[in-house]
């Protein structure tokens, strides 16, 4: 076993890019040059951020890696951990919860009141991830998302696959083949009388491209009051990135004939797996994932948030 009394922690340089990536998700290795960069570069309205890291050495060797974000522009958004991690042989000797002390003082000296960190249950690790908050006095982990990642098979056999039908009046289109005008008026009518959620907005999901298999319009007596914007992540594989249906024809799953054709379309062109992501924000997208997808599914995960307050009083 290795000695832990030579493990040390420094904060990370722009020159440690080549020897931490493997200690980081990919989508955050363009971070460690520790320059101001977009969040994840290929999601749309990214803001502005600059990592913050700690690095755990035993000797020379880099053992572990804590990484956090900060806004790239002072005062336009809170720290955040990003990631947390140490290599196999290192592991249950301390280092993790050194680790996350050590860079909530590397963000408490920026001047940092608080630190907030995700992270996704079902791997093995995330008892030790919650030990490490709450002995460092984390608050209670509190449900933020709920995930499902399916075969198209999968998605096939649940039993609302086809069954639920549109509307009177309704008709499906590929969102690709939405016109100037519609867009227009979908932005229009929404700045006169919001009745899009920012969140679901299309123009927020489709800004950067999107699926043009399976994404999908719904118009109604002539208007577009629907739509399901999805993307590729991957090759066979989509996420279904947001699905959205006027309030007053949304009641009674109304939702899932977007689905089911979406489902139907990714099937016959070849995709082989599909997911989906929702916030606790949406309880009925919450509902909508327990009940009617999460059954027949290979994976069901959840994201958890805490925050630690790093001062006093
Ligand atoms: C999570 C991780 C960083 C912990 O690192 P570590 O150096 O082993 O952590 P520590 O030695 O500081 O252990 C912290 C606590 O968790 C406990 N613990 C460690 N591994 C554990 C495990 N597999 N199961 C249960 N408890 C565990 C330790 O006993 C310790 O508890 P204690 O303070 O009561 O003694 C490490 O397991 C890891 O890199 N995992 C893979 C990456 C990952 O999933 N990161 C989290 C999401 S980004």
């Amino acid at each position: 076993m290795t000695d832990r009394t030579v493990c040390t922690t420094r904060p990370l340089r722009s020159d440690d890019a080549a020897v931490s990536a493997a200690m980081t998700f990919p989508a955050y290795r363009h971070l460690l040059s520790l320059e101001p960069a977009p969040r994840l570069p290929d999601e749309p309205e990214q803001r502005v951020v600059q990592a913050v890291g700690v690095l755990a050495c035993d000797g020379d060797r880099p053992v572990g890696l804590a990484l956090a974000e900060i806004p790239a522009t002072p005062g336009e958004g809170s720290a955040e951990l990003l990631s947390l991690f140490v290599a196999p042989d290192h592991r249950r000797q301390g280092i993790g919860s050194a680790l996350v002390e050590a860079i909530e003082t590397e963000l408490r000296i920026r001047g940092f009141v608080a630190v907030d960190a995700t992270y996704t249950t079902g791997k093995p690790s995330i008892e030790a991830v919650e030990r490490i908050f709450s002995r460092r006095g984390w608050d209670a982990p509190v449900l933020r998302t709920v995930s499902v990642k399916f075969t198209l098979r999968e998605a096939v056999s649940t039993p609302w696959y086809g069954r639920v039908h549109l509307p009177k009046g309704a008709e499906l289109f590929p969102w690709r083949d939405l016109t100037a005008a519609e867009r227009a008026r979908i932005r229009e009518s929404n700045d006169q009388s919001p009745w899009i959620p920012n969140s679901l907005q299309p123009w927020r999901h489709d800004v950067k491209g999107f699926d043009p298999v399976s994404s999908l319009g719904l118009r109604y007596r002539g208007e577009v009051v629907g739509w399901m914007i999805n993307h590729q992540m991957g090759p066979g594989a989509v996420r279904f990135t947001c699905s959205f249906m006027r309030k007053d024809l949304s009641r009674r799953a109304r939702i899932l004939p977007l689905y089911s054709e979406a489902i139907r379309r990714l099937f016959v062109a070849g995709f082989e797996y599909g997911t989906f992501v929702t916030p606790t924000v949406y309880p009925e997208m919450v509902d909508f994932i327990r009940q009617h997808i999460a059954p027949y599914v290979s994976f069901t995960g959840e994201t958890r948030g805490t925050r630690k307050f790093l001062v006093q009083g």
